[in-house]
């Protein structure tokens, strides 16, 4: 690369999300005993990295497992292989109380604000509970 040269490449120390070969199968249970007869593949091997400060897009048909990606990374369904780096460190096997500095730092935005605001709650429980609990 020339001197002048513009960088705008991100550079590897900025990553602020690595996941690699990450992957979950769903057991499918069936019979009288409901034992596991089979398995859904819904993540197969994903590897991506996010840097910080880029928006990243996931794009795909409906059940391709972009939710169960999503959900996996911030470790609200557990993986069956792979591990995921969160501003490089490996959160892939934290027990909870070791997420929960994480958990701050990371989080979903529903899109369907009737899914996301409990009816039964005031505006101040729902936005006031988790800043309590975050200290
Ligand atoms: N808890 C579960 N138990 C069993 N199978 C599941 C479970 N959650 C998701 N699946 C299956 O995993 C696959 C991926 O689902 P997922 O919801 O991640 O897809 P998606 O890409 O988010 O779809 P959409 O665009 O419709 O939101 C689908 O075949 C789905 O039926
Ligand atoms: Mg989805």
């Amino acid at each position: 690369m020339p001197n002048n040269a513009v960088k705008t490449e991100p550079t590897t120390d900025n990553l602020i999300l690595k996941v690699r070969d990450l992957s979950k199968t769903f057991p499918v249970k069936g019979g009288v005993l409901s034992r596991i007869i089979g398995g859904v593949k819904a993540v197969d091997g994903v590897s991506l990295d996010i840097h910080r400060d880029e928006i990243f897009g996931l794009v795909g048909e409906s059940g391709c497992g972009k939710t169960t990606l999503g959900r996996m990374i911030l470790r609200l369904i557990e993986p069956s292989g792979g591990r995921i780096f969160f501003d490089g460190i490996d959160i892939t096997d934290l027990d909870r109380h070791r997420m929960r500095v994480f958990r701050k730092r990371m989080q979903i935005i529903f899109q369907d604000p009737f899914g996301s605001l409990n009816p039964r709650k005031t505006i101040d429980s729902i936005v006031g509970e988790p800043l309590r609990i975050a200290g």
